[in-house]
């Protein structure tokens, strides 16, 4: 009886704590009509990333690093390639390069350049050619970008339920550019080691090629996994919570 009592009022205090009330203690509130709001919002976004990333179990903001990948299929210009089992690592590092906020308007927006060091883990599948080489294998794959840059630019929509108004990113697009990229997969040929290194260096010599093929898919579920963390946040989080003075209509 006791041990429940206690769960009962552990229980009742998380979800107090998960009420509108509560904004986690490492984001403070900006002002709208204060000059500094979008330097404000800027800082509590480059100090929130890692965390956020690293997930906020108390709004339900689950970990993005490792986030996990849909499989990846490339089939195309003589080469069959599947990516099983991914895992993105390195969205917990990434950085805030630029920021546009756009609050109070007709039209609300919000943009987000983003700029991180990202790899992905997998198993591949691979059967074909790269340009004029011939590539085949299968085993554990590693793929390392460097400087990968990302804008994810999204309207910024209200809704409402019983606690108050809330903030939504919606229709978002975005572009993306990648420094470069340094390959990595095991037991190529069987692992016959000379024609797994001629094969994986001349794969790294012409990186953009394979990536043309494999960044879109991924960069499309990165921006996707990040817009749904940032949504899960404000869905827990009424707009007057993280915006002092904006009333609502
Ligand atoms: C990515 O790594 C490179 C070299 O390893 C480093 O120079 C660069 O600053 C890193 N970029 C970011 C955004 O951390």
């Amino acid at each position: 009886m006791k041990r429940l009592s206690i769960f009962v009022f552990l229980a009742a205090f998380f979800c107090t704590n998960a009420e509108d009330g509560f904004l986690p203690s490492f984001i403070t509130p900006c002002e709208l009509s204060k000059d500094n709001f979008k330097n404000c919002v800027r800082e509590q976004i480059v100090k929130s990333l890692p965390l956020f990333a690293k997930g906020i179990p108390e709004l339900g903001v689950p970990s993005i690093d490792p986030a996990d990948l849909d499989d990846i299929h490339i089939d195309g210009n003589g080469l069959k390639m599947t990516f099983t089992k991914a895992k993105m690592h390195g969205l917990s590092n990434i950085q805030l390069t630029d920021l546009t906020i756009d609050i109070g308007e007709k039209e609300e927006k919000f943009k987000l350049d983003l700029i991180g060091n990202l790899s992905v883990s997998s198993i591949y599948n691979a059967d074909g050619k790269i340009l004029i080489l011939p590539i085949k294998g299968d085993g554990d794959a590693n793929i390392y970008c460097t400087n990968v840059k990302v804008q994810i630019n999204s309207k910024l929509n209200h809704f409402k339920d019983s606690k108050g108004e809330h903030f939504k990113l919606t229709t978002p697009n975005y572009k993306y550019d990648i420094e470069s990229t340094k390959f990595d997969f095991k037991n190529l040929f069987n692992g016959n080691k000379q024609l797994a290194e001629t094969t994986l260096q001349f794969a790294n010599e012409n990186w953009r090629q394979l990536m043309d093929d494999l960044a879109p898919p991924v960069i499309k579920q990165i921006v996707k996994t990040i817009v749904k963390s940032i949504n899960k946040f404000f869905s827990k989080v009424t707009i007057s919570r993280i915006v002092r003075d904006y009333t609502e209509a």
